[in-house]
């Protein structure tokens, strides 16, 4: 029996399968390399030593899917496929719709003629917006401020309707924080071709001579230093989230959500703060006007994950920051 992860070659995809394969489990992985390299499926191979079938295929292809379905037995799938650039969904709020709910409605479907009901989705702390307080617990309200934010949240609650519809469901629905740093390895990681939006990928860019200076998006919030504070997780800590939620989807029915973050804030000057201690270079930044949408301060309350998940965070920013910075260079170093 496996795991079918839909986005497996992607950021977080790669590192929860990792850990899946490290924990025993068979996996199966789609993707269809939108946003994504083939060289990630070798090197989850070589990190873990095991094999997998990769189907590369993409998860608004009901043939696609239906096939994986026939040609495996799926005892649970893990949901990270699906578009996530906050600023290109603003520009193309169609291409998001369409792509991240047919993506998902194709595989209920297809998970649902196969009896396959156990499922942990890919969504996001965006769906809290511009939250009063923090920390944030899962009953927050819910309200969103971009496409992007508005895909998670609807896919939010057509999976609700879905548990409502068919008892048998059991789905776990994983609001990330802000997921950064490496596998310790340098095998895989976070490097996108483009200019960066997020705030460490762009950090690594202008510690690797790529970009000339941070653009520091305002320091006049309401906050230690002025300048944006977000929950920083290591994505190994992330990809564990996972691990620990399939464990309780597997054994329970219903619908969850679950915050998985560390509890702690950092500012964005504390992050540069920290990337320069803990690699030793530095990174010439300059402050500049807010970024539109942004908020003040955003990070988790993760009791709900320690108490029903068994899920705490083992890594800390020093070692966020230090994986994150090792990735680049061994990237450096393979395409000399
Ligand atoms: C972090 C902080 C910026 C870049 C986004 C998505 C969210 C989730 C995680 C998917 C903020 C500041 C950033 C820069 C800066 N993605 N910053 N200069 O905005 O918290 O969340 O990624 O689920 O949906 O919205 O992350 O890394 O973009 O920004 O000053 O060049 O860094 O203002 O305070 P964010 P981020």
């Amino acid at each position: 029996m496996a795991i079918l992860v839909t986005g497996g070659t992607g950021y977080i995809g790669s590192h929860t399968c990792v850990e899946l394969l490290n924990e025993g489990y068979e996996i199966v992985v789609v993707d269809n390399f939108y946003n994504s390299k083939p060289i990630v499926v070798d090197r989850i191979k070589e990190i873990t030593g095991k094999d997998f079938k990769f189907y590369e295929a993409d998860c608004c292809d009901k043939e696609a899917m239906e096939k994986i379905f026939s040609e495996n037995k799926i005892e649970g799938a893990i949901h990270f496929a699906g578009y996530k650039a906050v600023g290109e969904s603003v520009a193309k709020p169609v291409m998001y719709y369409q792509n991240n709910i047919d993506s998902t409605l194709t595989l209920i479907e297809t998970m649902e003629r196969h009896n396959c009901y156990v499922l942990a989705f890919s969504s996001s702390a965006t769906v809290y917006g511009s939250p009063k307080t923090c920390p944030i617990k899962e009953d927050f309200p819910l309200s969103t401020t971009n496409p992007y934010g508005t895909t998670k949240l609807f896919i939010e609650r057509i999976l609700q309707d879905v548990y409502v519809s068919n008892n048998k469901w059991s789905i776990a629905l994983l609001r990330y924080f802000n997921p950064i740093g490496a596998h310790k390895s340098g095998l895989i990681g976070e490097n996108p071709n483009d200019i960066p939006n997020n705030l460490m990928p762009y950090i690594n860019k202008v510690a690797a001579g790529e970009l000339p200076i941070l653009h520091v998006f305002g320091n006049d919030y309401d906050t230690k230093d002025g300048t944006g504070v977000r929950d920083y997780i290591h994505v190994v800590d992330l990809a564990r989230g996972h691990i620990a939620a399939l464990r309780k989807i597997m054994t329970q029915t219903g619908v969850e959500p679950y915050n998985l973050g560390t509890g702690k804030g950092y500012s964005v000057l504390e992050m540069v703060e920290n990337f320069e201690k803990a690699n030793g270079v530095p990174v010439k930044y300059q402050i500049d006007a807010r970024r539109p949408g942004d908020i003040a301060t955003c990070f988790a309350d993760g009791t709900k994950a320690k108490e029903e998940l068994g899920f705490t965070c083992q890594y800390e920013i020093d070692e966020m920051c230090r994986d994150a910075w090792h990735y680049i260079e061994e990237e450096k170093k393979r395409n000399k």
